[in-house]
Formats: C-alpha cells, sequence, structure tokens
C-alpha cells in the first residue's frame, strides 16, 4: 500500500513560494486515491497545492479534524476550488468556538455557517464514531481520555446552551491509514492530547509506524506534558515523525535532537512517502 503526503497549510513555509499560515491541510495519497485532511485558515492551502501540481479535483473527501478557523476557515475558497465533495466531520465541529483573553473574546470556529457549506458539499456527513473514508482509510470519531496529563486548555471555551465552557473538543479525532505494516495518523491539533489519540490508535487499528500533524506542544505547554509525551513516542518510536502546526520551536528542536532522523519539521510544501 503506498502512503504519500503532501503539506498544504502549515505553520513554517517551504521555501518560496510556497506560503505559510496559521492552520493546517494535509493531502494524502493512498494507492492513487486522495482525500484532504483539513483546509487551513484561509486559501493558503489552495496556493501550496497549485504549486505542488495536486489535483483537488480529485480528492474524494474532505475531514475536519475538529471545529476550528485554523483548520476549516478555508472550507469556502477549497469547495469552490475543488468542486461539490463529501465533507467529514463530528457534530459538535459546528458549534460556535472562541478564544478568550481577560475581556476580550475571538471567535474561533468554523466561519462557514453549516447551512451555507451545506449548499457547496456534496453532503455533510456527521458522526460521533469511527468511518471509513476511502478503503483502509478511517477517522476515529471521538478519542477516549486516558492520560492523566492532557487535558482541557485554557483560553479555549465552546458555547453550550447559550453559555460559555472550557472547550472539552469532543470532537477532535485523528485520520488512520490502516496499513499492513502498521498504522499512518494524520492529527490535527491534537486537542484530545497526541498520547490519548495514538493510544487509542493502537488500540482500535493496529501499531503506529508514522505520524504527521499538530501535537498542540506549544511554546506554553507544561514541561511535564511534553516530556511525558516524548517518552510515549520513543515507548512506541514510529518510524516518521513529521511534526508541525501547533508545536513550539523548541519542542521541535527537543524532539529532532531526541528522534533523529526519525523527526521531521514539518512546512508547507513537503510532499514525501510515508
Ligand atoms: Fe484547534
Ligand atoms: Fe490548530
Amino acid at each position: 500500500m503506498e502512503v504519500k503526503v503532501a503539506i498544504l497549510a502549515d505553520n513554517i513555509s517551504g521555501m518560496p513560494p510556497f506560503k505559510a499560515e496559521h492552520g493546517l491541510s494535509v493531502w494524502l495519497e493512498v494507492d492513487g486515491r486522495s482525500f484532504l485532511w483539513d483546509v487551513g485558515q484561509s486559501d493558503v492551502a489552495l496556493h501550496n497545492a497549485n504549486i505542488l501540481g495536486i489535483d483537488l479535483r480529485a480528492v474524494e473527501g474532505i475531514g475536519l479534524s475538529h471545529g476550528h478557523l485554523d483548520h476549516a476557515g478555508g472550507l469556502a475558497p477549497m469547495l469552490y476550488a475543488c468542486g461539490p465533495k463529501k465533507i467529514y466531520t463530528h457534530p459538535v465541529a459546528w458549534a460556535p468556538r472562541y478564544m478568550v483573553f481577560g475581556d476580550v473574546k475571538r471567535f474561533a470556529g468554523i466561519p462557514l455557517r453549516k447551512d451555507a457549506c451545506e449548499t457547496m458539499c456534496s453532503g455533510i456527513e456527521m458522526s460521533r464514531g469511527p468511518v471509513e473514508v476511502m478503503p483502509d482509510v478511517w477517522l476515529t470519531g471521538e478519542v477516549p481520555r486516558v492520560t492523566d496529563f492532557e487535558g482541557p486548555e485554557p483560553m479555549l471555551f465552546i458555547e453550550k446552551d447559550g453559555e460559555l465552557v472550557p472547550d472539552p473538543f469532543d470532537d477532535d479525532q485523528a485520520l488512520v491509514v490502516k496499513r499492513p505494516d502498521g498504522c499512518v495518523v494524520l492529527t490535527g491539533c491534537a486537542h484530545s492530547g497526541l498520547v490519548n489519540i495514538l493510544k487509542h490508535v493502537a488500540d482500535a487499528y493496529g501499531p503506529v509506524k508514522a505520524v504527521c500533524g499538530g501535537t498542540h506542544l506549544g511554546m506554553g505547554a507544561p514541561v511535564s506534558k511534553v516530556e511525558a509525551t516524548m517518552d510515549f513516542l520513543e515507548e512506541i518510536l514510529p518510524d516518521r515523525m513529521i511534526i508541525n502546526h501547533c508545536t513550539g520551536s523548541i519542542v521541535m528542536s527537543r524532539m529532532l535532537d531526541r528522534f533523529g532522523e526519525r523527526f521531521i519539521p514539518g512546512t508547507t510544501g513537503m510532499m514525501l512517502p510515508l
């Protein structure tokens, strides 16, 4: 089974003319069939796909890791460019989300209304559980929380019954390619916890061979969480870790030191087999 990814949107840019933004979008190809994992915040993914010569009209669907602006803000330009595609989300992905800094509240959810999106796509499939989107390609649905060091994050809120409450990120999910030699895992922001995600994938789909995506180990991540995550990665030791998006530069550099050639700092414009 041949698996290839291309990073279309990410916080760090490859060499010009690739562009960067705070966001994530990954194009996935499995045995010649393609799928889109998140769409970034704007039309940056389109720009970068064009440079890479990727035909977005050929993708068989679009999966959203969760309902945040930086992963789903590009839905409207993407659907105009690639034509009506099926969109896969958790139902909670469409709830209003906010970042709150003291008295300041900023919208952080999907800017395209769900009813407007329905007029542009070929259907929205919402599921709390796993969904197979192409042969042996799964969206995990909800990720069980089993670690004691990965939990809710300050500043991130969701609107429930008209009230803002800390966001439990019930919608945060991963994409898994179930390959005979082990799984390829794509994460979004990993709000449910990278270790929770990888433990769930190992339990439900098999050993993890490669990981690509965000970790939510940014500059403010507790050192204990960073250490525990790296210890777990060392335990399962995937062959490839392409880490990007919401991962701080210090954590990236520590991972590079610890995992050597298994670790690849992701940038836009990167296209490689996994
Ligand atoms: Fe997020
Ligand atoms: Fe994110």
